[in-house]
């Protein structure tokens, strides 16, 4: 029996390990702001702020996810799962792209909370071969990666584009200029760290919808100011 699953089925009899990640040992403790869903499946939690528009959920360090799980999700042909009511805008985009020459590709879409937190661990691995101290490479991948339980990736609703050709700058130029137009917002802009938490990502786009898109794009703000939050 594989180990992963050997003590998955271990932590689910003994009640243990449901407040972090299956694999924490790749951080000095376990991710402190992980939360482990308490019930899978168990739907919109309170922290998740339930506003009267779905598209506008606010997720970062300060607003975990909780036990949310999208209402359906739909997976595109490389395997890679979205919200399904993002999907058509997101098709449009991609199709609009491809006429103009153009190769996107959805790398990443909704993540799980234990595939958050491969990804968190797969990054503060990298860091560690490449030779920096544990404590380097753990603010190194926080700059990029969201604790398990605070990734706006739970949601469903963001998507991290690039280049099935290799020519990720124009991608992400296109997306720059136009994405708002399909309802999608550069998630983590230049200069917004301070407020969103993490570095500048060309490929994180978040579906907010077309309105909002337009608004925030067009003034600049990020989803925090846009929404209000003051933390
Ligand atoms: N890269 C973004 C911050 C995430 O992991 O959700
Ligand atoms: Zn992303």
């Amino acid at each position: 029996m594989k180990k992963g699953l050997l003590s998955f089925i271990l932590c689910t009899m003994f009640g243990i390990g449901t407040a972090a990640c299956a694999e924490p040992q790749c951080m000095d403790a376990a991710f402190p702001a992980a939360v482990r869903p308490a019930k899978a499946g168990a739907g919109q939690s309170s922290t998740v702020q339930n506003p009267a528009d779905w598209r506008l959920v606010l997720v970062n360090a300060a607003h975990p996810v909780g036990d949310f799980t999208p209402p359906e999700l739909i997976t595109l042909r490389n395997g890679v799962r979205v919200d399904a009511r993002i999907y058509p805008d997101l098709q449009q985009m991609f199709d609009d792209m491809r006429a103009e020459g153009l190769s996107p590709i959805a790398g990443e879409g909704f993540r799980t909370f234990d595939e958050q937190c491969e990804m968190m661990c797969g990054r503060i691995r990298e860091y560690r071969r490449k030779g920096y101290s544990r404590t380097e490479s753990e603010s190194m991948a926080r700059a990029y990666v969201a604790e398990p339980g605070t990734s706006e990736h739970q949601l469903g609703l963001a998507v991290d584009i690039n280049s099935e050709n290799g020519d990720h700058q124009s991608v992400y130029e296109w997306l720059a200029a136009r994405a708002h137009e399909y309802g999608f917002i550069l998630r983590y802009p230049q200069g917004g760290e301070s407020v969103t938490g993490y570095a500048y990502e060309p490929w994180h786009y978040r579906y907010v919808g077309r309105e909002a898109a337009q608004e925030i794009t067009g003034s600049g703000m990020t989803l925090e100011e846009y929404l209000g939050a003051d933390d």
